[in-house]
């Protein structure tokens, strides 16, 4: 069994969980790249620039470097999609997570920690919707490469189950990416519904043609059923603190 505990995020990890969060989403940047390089119109594309280069220079030469060069820029851009991205967390929840997680009692941050080093993070906020603001949402869920297959993610999210059904939370929910297969196993496995699946609502989202996928959670009522939520304890069976 993995020797990990979770606790609760402390000032002091501040920098850590940063760089954890920018490195889980970067990773998204090769998988990114080769959807796009898979998609039907990208190939059509890059045929199209090869035929034509090839049939108007005559050159063996310049028709493959263009697609080269091509396909050198197409990684450019998709890195800087993501380092935007993780630019933009970094201004909301992220600029000050005591604040955005722990300022509230309805909200949390926590870590998992291995031989006392953060490997693993996920938050926990409230939804705040006028019609229904019982729903807590899972964000920023990472854990680092070499910590991976432990049952760390299991026990961050038996953690946050535990909170949101003692805080009277009716469901968790969550957002991802189709990019993202450990993640949607994970939530899979955890019991957590595939609600539906949109486009990224931007022009990156048509360029790229990649989902966003919604997940829910309905918390267990705890006198009337036999089910148990899939805590930190029954998950891991390592002691952790709220
Ligand atoms: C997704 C992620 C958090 C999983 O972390 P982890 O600690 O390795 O996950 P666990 O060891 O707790 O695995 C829990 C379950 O997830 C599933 N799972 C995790 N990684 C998987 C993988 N690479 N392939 C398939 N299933 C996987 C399994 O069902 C596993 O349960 P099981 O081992 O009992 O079958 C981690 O891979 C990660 O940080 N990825 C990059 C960031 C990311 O995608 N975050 C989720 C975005 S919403």
């Amino acid at each position: 069994m993995a020797n990990y505990h979770i606790r609760k995020y402390q000032n002091s990890d501040y920098e850590i969980v940063r760089n954890i969060y920018s490195d889980g989403v970067k990773e998204l940047s090769p998988t990114m790249f080769l959807h796009v390089l898979k998609l039907p119109r990208t190939i059509v594309f890059l045929m199209g620039v090869f035929l034509t280069l090839l049939m108007s220079l005559q050159s063996l030469l310049w028709a493959p470097l263009a697609v080269v060069v091509l396909l050198v820029l197409a990684r450019v851009i998709v890195d800087a999609i993501w380092t935007q991205y993780v630019q933009c967390c970094f201004q909301e929840d992220l600029l000050d997570i005591q604040k955005s997680y722990l300022q509230s009692e309805h909200s949390c941050f926590w870590v998992a920690e291995v031989k006392g080093e953060v490997v693993g993070i996920v938050g926990a906020q409230p939804i705040r919707n006028a019609e229904q603001d019982d729903r807590l949402e899972l964000k920023r869920m990472v854990v680092k490469k070499g910590h991976r297959g432990k049952g760390i993610a299991k026990a961050l999210c038996g953690t946050m189950m535990n909170f949101a059904q003692r805080q009277g939370y009716k469901a968790i929910v969550l957002e991802t990416t189709q990019l993202q297969h450990a993640g949607q196993k994970l939530y899979e496995r955890l019991g957590f519904k595939r609600m539906h699946e949109i486009p990224f609502s931007s022009p990156v989202g048509e360029i790229t043609c990649v989902n966003t996928i919604f997940y829910r959670y309905d918390m267990p009522t705890i006198d009337k059923g036999k089910e148990k939520v899939p805590t930190a304890k029954n998950v891991s069976g390592i002691g952790f603190v709220f």
